[in-house]
């Protein structure tokens, strides 16, 4: 036994384990109000959006607007999809034009708070105006169809404005995390060929002021394709500006017109590319088209948010990835709903941040991510019982598998044991929502995004493709085409094609691995390629490779992710040192800051382990599955069979104990 006195102790009990794996069916009062109010509405509306996908989508289709009704609902020849043949629309007209010239004309489209406190209320009729103003500008600017542009934003509502102009003139936009370094920036102009982008001088973030512009500058001294930088002014910090090409948005924005026409473009144009990481060092750029995707962020927030015109609807995400593409701008915009958005950090000034503005907004539907909500759990109750939050009556999580523990504290003390909780899988490449509960049918179980949303024919699949029964860990994948699935990998079919329809032919494997219950539940367990998850954010184990091997004294290196308890996974990276050079703790600092430096501060390793080789197979790949259970457990007792020098193991062992 152990001398010393463990702090606290919570014995784990059958009593503690039946509260984490309780099942939470929605309340009466939410389901007689929602869209579909019960199991039985759910399953045979499912059953019938699986024999006949088509129909489903057709109708959910129908209710955006079309320029040219479209003639052919479906074309599929794995891995290429057409959906909506012959139709044509206006993806910003659908997000803002028919609100502004109907009943929502003057309703609140974006709330908006920014970090020092500053608000802003854009109603649909001011979005109009400010979307079509915009587009002025890029025309004017020579941006033209299918052009594409880089957008590297805080998150203000220039951020969305942005995004909806490209869409309207159909200008193919790329946002890029407002966290990414200059080299992120450089490798995604050149991957896309982009000739404009949209900036700001900076953003607020942790009381500071985060500068934008540099990191741009910074890329276009090695990427000269660029004709123009539209730069919003927001916090004033100093930066500079090269005559001819960069242009302040605010100045632009007061000479041009706010009278612009929307075109009709066909279902199939590009909408938007968006990076990301793949089990190769080169990001991927995901491309979405129009009006499948459209339809599919469209239909998600209707069903699964059940979103109404009284809602206050808030989702935490970054407009730099996909949850704040699908889920901030073009979902909630179609279905016209008032959306709070929020510049800053969850803990500026405080923990409180979140369920202050809540209580203020009246939010009513709150959609975040597991690892902010363990974060919340680590600051503690006192946050949260500081506000009234009743005026919630959905929450919402996305980014990975929620613990259980997270689950019930979400549940209980934001929440407050009413609101029912969608668990949403789905991903970049996925577009819209796959698998989640719908609020008023579903029973939640902690733990499980449960059921695919209609017309999604997902499955477990064995290694030879036959499907698991219950209770058995496989592959998740997607057997039927869906509207807003990726159309490529822009630039390269080859991988598109590769990546995710080659290893059962036609049918899309989505890189997770999951089980299935008994009773149809989908348990998410985690990805089964090289890619973490880091507060839900994904990372590729090569890229951060790459970025560390491209320090002068890395000869090589392998990154592992291991558990942990806010970030879901942490980086640990094993590195073997160039002859001449010697590890150290400062060395150790300078490879961590290299790596922020070349990917962002999302991707610095958590520990680094100098190590002078890493277990390979005679063939020479590394073998990362024997590192992760080396950081994981301090021990390895798995296979070794394949490992060239068994001799190797020993030595790392007594290293991580060090
Ligand atoms: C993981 C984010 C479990 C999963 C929308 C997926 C999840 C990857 C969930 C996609 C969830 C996302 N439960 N795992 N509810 N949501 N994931 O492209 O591993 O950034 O493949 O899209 O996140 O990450 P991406």
């Amino acid at each position: 036994m152990s001398s010393k006195k463990s702090k606290k102790t919570t014995k784990f009990t059958d009593e503690h384990a039946a509260v984490l794996q309780a099942t939470h069916k929605p309340s009466t009062a939410f389901s007689k109000n929602a869209r579909i109010g019960s199991m039985a509405a759910y399953e045979k509306l499912y059953r019938e959006s699986i024999a006949k996908p088509e129909v489903f989508w057709a109708r959910e289709a129908r209710e955006l607007v079309w320029r040219k009704p479209f003639s052919k609902t479906l074309k599929w020849k794995a891995p290429d999809a057409q959906w909506f043949i012959g139709g044509k629309l206006n993806v910003a007209e659908n997000c803002v034009d028919r609100h502004a010239a109907g009943t929502r004309k003057n309703k609140a489209a974006i709330i908006w708070e920014g970090e020092p406190g500053d608000k802003r209320v854009i109603t649909y009729a001011q979005l109009h105006r400010e979307v079509c103003k915009f587009s002025n500008v890029l025309l004017a600017r020579g941006v033209k169809a299918k052009a594409r542009v880089l957008i590297y934003m805080p998150m203000i509502p220039e951020a969305a404005i942005a995004m909806l102009a490209c869409a309207r003139i159909g200008a193919v936009h790329n946002v890029v995390f407002g966290g990414f370094a200059s080299e992120a920036i450089l490798d995604r102009l050149e991957d896309s060929g982009a000739t404009a982008i949209i900036t700001a001088d900076g953003g607020w973030r942790r009381g500071k002021v985060i500068a934008l512009k540099p990191a741009v500058d910074e890329a276009l001294k090695k990427y000269h394709k660029i004709k123009h930088v539209f730069v919003v002014k927001r916090t004033e910090n100093d930066i500079s500006m090269q005559p001819g090409r960069d242009l302040w948005w605010q100045d632009e924005m007061e000479t041009a017109s706010a009278k612009h026409e929307a075109e009709g473009f066909d279902s199939e144009h590009p909408l938007f590319i968006l990076y990301t990481s793949g089990s190769t060092g080169k990001p991927k750029g995901i491309l979405h088209t129009s009006g499948g995707y459209l339809t599919g962020t469209y239909s998600t927030c209707k069903y699964i948010f059940d979103m109404r015109d009284e809602d206050i609807y808030w989702c935490t995400a970054d407009v730099g990835w996909i949850t704040g593409h699908s889920y901030i701008v073009y979902g909630p915009l179609a279905n016209g709903v008032t959306q709070l958005m929020y510049e800053g950090a969850p803990n500026e000034p405080d923990f409180g941040r979140f369920w202050k503005m809540i209580e203020e907004h009246g939010v009513t539907i709150f959609y975040t991510a597991p690892t902010a909500i363990r974060a919340f759990i680590k600051a503690g109750d006192q946050f949260p019982e500081k506000h009234d939050l009743t005026s919630l009556r959905l929450l919402g999580s996305v980014g990975e598998p929620i613990n259980p523990e997270a689950w019930n504290w979400y549940y209980e003390k934001i929440g407050g044991s009413r609101c029912p909780i969608v668990d949403t899988w789905w991903q970049t490449e996925t577009g819209a929502i796959l698998i989640s509960p719908l609020p008023g049918a579903t029973p939640c179980i902690p733990g499980t995004a449960t059921r695919p949303f209609f017309g999604i024919d997902a499955a477990i699949l064995d290694e030879y493709g036959n499907e698991c029964p219950p209770n058995v860990d496989g592959r998740l994948v997607i057997r039927k085409p869906w509207p807003s699935m990726t159309r490529t990998i822009y630039g390269d079919k080859a991988r598109f094609h590769k990546t995710y329809f080659s290893d059962y032919p036609g049918i899309y494997l989505a890189g997770d691995g999951a089980r299935r219950d008994k009773k149809g539940n989908f348990w998410i367990i985690g990805r089964l390629d090289d890619v973490l998850n880091v507060s839900g954010h994904r990372l590729g184990t090569a890229e951060i490779e790459s970025a560390l091997v491209s320090h002068p004294s890395v000869a090589e290196a392998a990154v592992v992710a291991r558990p942990h308890d806010l970030k879901g996974q942490a980086i640990a990276a094993f590195v073997t040192l160039k002859l001449g050079y010697e590890s150290s703790e400062d060395l150790g600092k300078e490879l961590r800051d290299h790596v922020g430096h070349v990917i962002g501060a999302i991707a610095k390793p958590e520990e680094i382990h100098f190590t002078p080789v890493l277990p390979k197979t005679r063939s020479g790949k590394i073998i990362r599955r024997l590192l992760k259970e080396l950081v994981t457990t301090g021990t390895i007792s798995g296979n070794v069979t394949t490992l060239e020098d068994v001799g190797v193991i020993e030595l790392l062992q007594k290293l991580l104990k060090k």
